[in-house]
Order: C-alpha cells, then sequence, then structure tokens
C-alpha cells in the first residue's frame, strides 16, 4: 500500500450560530451573528490533511445542489481528491446546526442527511482504494454498519485503519481492536470502553487509556482539549501537551488534529511525534473562527509546544 489517506466520512453544511453563552431548555436567546461553513467531522479532517500536504482522497455522501457545492468548497479548494465523494439524490446534505459562545465553546445539533445512507455495500465499492491506501480514516457520524465493513477491508488488506469515534455509535468488538490508533476525547474514551468492558470507567484518563489497550485496542490517542493528549501504544504511553492558546472558537479543532495526525502517520512518523504536531495543529484551529476555514496550510506557523 502507498502513502495516501483515504478519508471515508461525514460531509455537512454547519449554520454556526454565535451566542453570548449557551441557552437554557424553553429559553430564548439573542444570537449576534450567524455564518455557513463546510462541515462534517469526515470533512474537516480531510480538508485540514490536505491543507498540511497530504495525499488525500475523500469519499463521502452529499445530496445535490447547493447545499453540497458549499459543502465541499474548501475541501475541493484546497486539492483533495473528490472522485469517490457521491451526490445521493432525494436527500439533503448532512446539516449541523453550531453554537458558539464567548469563550469558544461549542455545542451541535447534527442531521445526518446523506451521511445516513452509507451502507456496507457502498464501502465495499472502495475496496481498491483501500487495498492503496496508507491509512484510511473514518469517525462516529456515519452508520456503523459501514465502519464495521470497512474495519474488515482494512484488515483484509493490512492497511492501517484509523477510527475517530466520534460520536460514540455502536461498532462490532472487531472494529474497536482493528483501529490503530482510535482516537477518542475524554467522555468517549470512557464510553468506549463501558460499552467494551461492561464495568464503569476510570475516571483517571491515562487509566482508561490503559484499559483501552488491555481490552485489545492496538494503539489509542485520547485528546484532552486545552490539555493536550494521551498517546498509547505498544508498551509507551506518553502525554502529550499542547501550547497555550487564546481560544476563539474550538469547533472542529480536534478534526484538525486527526487530519494531522494522519498526515504524519502515513509519513512513517511514530504515534507520539505525530501527536506532538497534531496537538500544535489543533492549537492553530482553535485561535480562528469556525472549524476547515480556521486550518493552517503547511506555508503557517504553529503555535509552540508548551513546556510541561
Ligand atoms: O467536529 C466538528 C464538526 O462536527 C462540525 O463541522 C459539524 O459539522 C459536526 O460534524
Ligand atoms: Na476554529
Amino acid at each position: 500500500s502507498g502513502s495516501g489517506i483515504l478519508v471515508v466520512g461525514s460531509v455537512n453544511v454547519d449554520l454556526v450560530l454565535s451566542v453570548p453563552r449557551h441557552p437554557e431548555p424553553g429559553e430564548t436567546l439573542l444570537g449576534t451573528g450567524s455564518r455557513r461553513s463546510p462541515g462534517g467531522k469526515g470533512a474537516n479532517q480531510a480538508c485540514a490533511a490536505s491543507l498540511l500536504g497530504g495525499d488525500v482522497r475523500f469519499a463521502g455522501r452529499t445530496g445535490t445542489g447547493a447545499d453540497a457545492d458549499l459543502a465541499l468548497e474548501l475541501l475541493r479548494r484546497a486539492g483533495a481528491d473528490l472522485s469517490a465523494t457521491t451526490e445521493v439524490p432525494d436527500v439533503e446534505t448532512g446539516l449541523a446546526v453550531v453554537t458558539v459562545d464567548e469563550p469558544g465553546e461549542n455545542s451541535i445539533v447534527i442531521l445526518a442527511g446523506a451521511n445516513g445512507t452509507w451502507s456496507p455495500e457502498h464501502v465495499d465499492a472502495l475496496r481498491e482504494e483501500v487495498a492503496a491506501s496508507g491509512i484510511v480514516v473514518s469517525q462516529g457520524e456515519v452508520p456503523a454498519p459501514a465502519i464495521d465493513q470497512l474495519a474488515r477491508l482494512c484488515a483484509e488488506a493490512g492497511t492501517r485503519f484509523l477510527l475517530n469515534l466520534a460520536p460514540v455509535i455502536d461498532v462490532r468488538e472487531r472494529t474497536l481492536t482493528t483501529a490503530d490508533p482510535l482516537v477518542v476525547n475524554e467522555s468517549e474514551g470512557r464510553l468506549v470502553l463501558e460499552a467494551m468492558t461492561g464495568t464503569a470507567a476510570p475516571v483517571d484518563d491515562a487509566m482508561t487509556v490503559h484499559a483501552l489497550r488491555s481490552a485489545g485496542i492496538p494503539s489509542v490517542v485520547m485528546t484532552r482539549g486545552a490539555h493536550g493528549a494521551i498517546a498509547s501504544h505498544e508498551t509507551a504511553t506518553t502525554e502529550i501537551t499542547s501550547p497555550t492558546v487564546t481560544a476563539v472558537d474550538s469547533t472542529g479543532a480536534g478534526d484538525a488534529f486527526v487530519g494531522a495526525l494522519a498526515v504524519k502517520l502515513a509519513q512513517g512518523h511514530g504515534l507520539d511525534e505525530a501527536c506532538r504536531h497534531a496537538a500544535r495543529v489543533g492549537a492553530f484551529a482553535v485561535t480562528r473562527p469556525g472549524a476547515q476555514p480556521s486550518y493552517p496550510d503547511d506555508q503557517d506557523d504553529l503555535p509552540t509546544q508548551a513546556r510541561g
């Protein structure tokens, strides 16, 4: 297999509303601005990887019409190969309503739309691309049976499979133990562990990562926002710090991390080094509004690693 990155995943239009704070249930709140921009965890990760110089092919499913064009615009401009992306008739392009408060925290409601139409048969059509890729990347915004099939194809072809299980969905255990790495945030990591073991996960992040490894996942990356990440593979578990930055909008910063991670792994770097770079890319994305519009390319100066 080569050094190409195949991202099989979601693509959305993000309707981003700026709010002074998040609304309470039953509350009506005045927003201060709105914007529509490309989003979806799959498209975001593919866009980040492409901007950073990765050889990226994106397989996604959209509706027809203007929303599909908007959703793919930055990915196209970043130079990603979209020949495996399909327009599905009679269904809407995925939509995310994102509210971002003054400290830059977001909350997101998603309508799957065309992303929900991914089937194992659609994944089977990618068999040759999977075998020809250096790494395959997916997320939890496409239905579990499609992800399970993708993991099977990766295992058969011997292609590395990076699974960002965001959100956590009910994939097969074999899919989790094919992930190398599984990338999750703190709460996602606990949910996956509880699903695998049937017992309550530890409160401690490093202990949760260890337990995920013991449950049979070859490598695990836990992202921890401003606290950086924990990377665990074979015998080494490493805490990775994140550069200290002033947050503007954290939407899609985790996706920038995953995209950067995929680029470094495809280039043959080790997991720790790849995570260190990814943390800097994620920190850069936090300092600017939006998801894809906030991603660096390989000419941008990344924030430097904090000591610690
Ligand atoms: O991770 C951020 C993304 O989550 C947004 O772009 C939104 O589309 C949702 O998929
Ligand atoms: Na951002």
